[in-house]
């Protein structure tokens, strides 16, 4: 199990392929079986990696802690505003000098190519989590979610319905390499990431899933197996491109007459943190459908393994 992805980094699902994105997500609910049988698991005992945060964290960061904790792993937090970086430090001295005490490093940053910088400047592995094109310990870990729930992938219908960045480009991708049709209810006018329209176009012609950007609410929800809600907008974005953005999503808010489109025995996933009245009312946030706090528990399952796949 270990050494599985030795020399190469977790940055986003459109650098991996199919087989390694199913491995990761059996990986995670093997990990969650152990932890449910408090069976000990600290396979990583004596590594010390460096966690960098530039955006605020409830899930991720403790997520991490928690898993590195099980796997013996420490985990040493840095603050960007308390390094030289926010002086003008090059990111590639940064990189270097941080490979030289830990075994591996944990970012959540802004745009995507600072993940990718790093990984060019660092022998031990990087872990995106989050950038403005990618969560892929988020989509592991829906995945999970959705096995636990579905029992399969293939053939599953997805809804969407929230902001066109890092979940939504990470769940297209994840969708067309695993057979699920999804469908994006979206106000016209967004335009999503070129590179990953077109990532997700191929894998979708390679499985047969259906990925459909679609105005039509109603479209999106019949007959979905999972309605996925998400923010109507992103964290450091001005208050006029949010208010923009609230309104037009405002048509797209999943409510439980929305859920009554889908299957009945749909569910309800969201990537937390929720704005209850915005994207989702609270109603569906408590209903029985809604597995929201399932999945977040995942997120913890998901970053063991990964980190377990990905480390020395
Ligand atoms: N879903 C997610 O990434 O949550 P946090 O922002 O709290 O880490």
């Amino acid at each position: 199990m270990r050494n599985r992805f030795k020399g190469k980094d977790f940055l986003a699902f459109k650098d991996m392929d199919r087989e390694e994105i199913e491995f990761l997500t059996d990986l995670s609910l093997d990990f969650k079986r152990k932890w449910t049988a408090r069976e000990p698991h600290e396979y990583l005992k004596g590594q010390v990696w460096a966690a960098l945060f530039e955006k605020n964290s409830t899930r991720t960061r403790n997520a991490l802690e928690r898993a590195a904790a099980d796997l013996g792993i420490k985990i040493v937090y840095l603050r960007p505003d308390e390094m030289q970086m926010t002086r003008g430090e090059p990111l590639k001295d940064t990189c270097r000098v941080l490979d030289r005490y830990f075994d591996g490093l944990f970012i959540r940053t802004f745009g995507h190519e600072i993940v990718e910088e790093c990984s060019k400047w660092m022998q031990n592995p990087v872990i995106n989590g989050l950038t403005a094109l990618a969560h892929p310990t988020q989509g592991i870990a829906d995945l999970m979610t959705i096995k636990e729930k579905k029992g399969k992938f293939e053939g599953l219908k997805v809804c969407y319905s929230g902001n066109l960045y890092n979940v939504c480009y990470t769940t297209m991708i994840m969708c067309a390499s695993l057979g699920m049709d999804l469908y994006i209810a979206c106000p016209e006018g967004l335009e999503p990431d070129a590179e990953i329209v077109e990532e997700t176009k191929r894998r979708a012609t390679m499985t047969g899933a259906k990925v459909v950007f679609t105005q039509d609410f109603d479209e999106a929800l019949k007959d979905a197996d999972i309605v996925y809600g998400m923010s109507q907008y992103s964290m450091g974005q001005s208050e006029e491109e949010i208010e923009y953005l609230k309104k037009a999503f405002a048509p797209y808010q999943v409510t439980m007459d929305a859920m009554k489109k889908a299957k009945p025995d749909a569910i309800f996933m969201h990537c937390l943190p929720a704005h209850r009245g915005e994207e989702v009312t609270d109603e569906v946030m408590e209903c029985s459908q809604s597995v929201i706090f399932d999945e977040a528990e995942n997120r913890m399952h998901s970053i063991k393994a990964i980190l377990a796949a990905y480390a020395d």
